[in-house]
């Protein structure tokens, strides 16, 4: 394959969301893990609610408005100080381990991120975690005003790299996500970070499921969407071999 471009999802594949559990552990002993992952299942869902109402609203608002409704559920009391706490990882999450190594190995390719991230929220990040060294552009779905898996979010990279489709290689490890970048016609690459046999593993004692087995069973595991990415990969080392391939 011919591949100009390498554009990857940021929240989950180039950053690691759970690391906002040290956070919200800390502000809420005991409850750390059921924040972390009903907040996140919130936030998606919030971006596909607000798309499809058109009412729509930067990740930002929408992270804070699922972090709101994950804490009002669990029935936690909180300030503003405590809210802002957790708020703040958002643009300081910790990058995977080997996210640096492979940005730096696929130099020559244009390299961007495509996120439902704000540009602001994104721009911080990108900064504080010394991304913008290795980055070419970072885009979010800002400007089209929807969020992924809408095509009009993926339209972004060619209107921003002047690159079409079939030279782009996006790569995610969200699969609603990878769904709707091979729908819109990219090449994708699934970063799988929890195989079938992983979680089958961590399913042995349904009654004691931990909120981020659930997680993992409902949002790291292929969807039935009728689109099958074009190549699986375990890690994001793996994608400098993959594309010279
Ligand atoms: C993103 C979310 C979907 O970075 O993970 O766009």
């Amino acid at each position: 394959m011919t591949i100009k471009a390498v554009v990857f999802d940021a929240y989950g594949t180039l950053y690691d969301i759970q690391s906002v559990a040290t956070v919200t552990e800390q502000a809420f002993p005991g409850y750390g893990d059921i924040i972390t992952q009903v907040w996140r299942l919130k936030q998606l869902e919030y971006t596909w609610l607000r798309s499809l109402m058109r009412r729509y609203e930067d990740f930002s608002v929408i992270t804070r408005e699922s972090l709101a409704f994950t804490l009002r559920g669990l029935g936690l009391g909180y300030d503003r100080e405590a809210f802002e706490r957790i708020m703040d990882k958002y643009v300081q999450l910790d990058l995977y381990p080997d996210a640096k190594a492979a940005l730096t190995a696929l130099k020559g390719r244009k390299l961007a991120i495509l996120s439902n991230g704000s540009t602001d929220m994104l721009n911080a990040l990108v900064r504080n975690t010394g991304l913008d060294q290795v980055l070419d552009a970072t885009i979010s779905v800002d400007q089209q005003r929807v969020f992924k898996p809408a095509p009009e979010a993926y339209s972004l990279v060619e209107s921003r790299l002047g690159i079409g489709p079939s030279e782009v290689l996006f790569v995610s490890s969200n699969p609603f996500d990878v769904c709707g970048a091979k729908s819109f016609g990219f090449n994708v690459a699934w970063i799988e970070r929890v195989t079938p046999a992983a979680l089958a593993s961590a399913l042995v004692d349904l009654d004691a499921i931990a909120p981020l087995t659930l997680f993992k069973m409902l949002r790291t595991q292929m969807d039935e969407l009728g689109v099958a990415p074009d190549h699986r990969v375990g890690a994001l080392s793996e994608l400098p071999a993959l594309v010279a391939s």
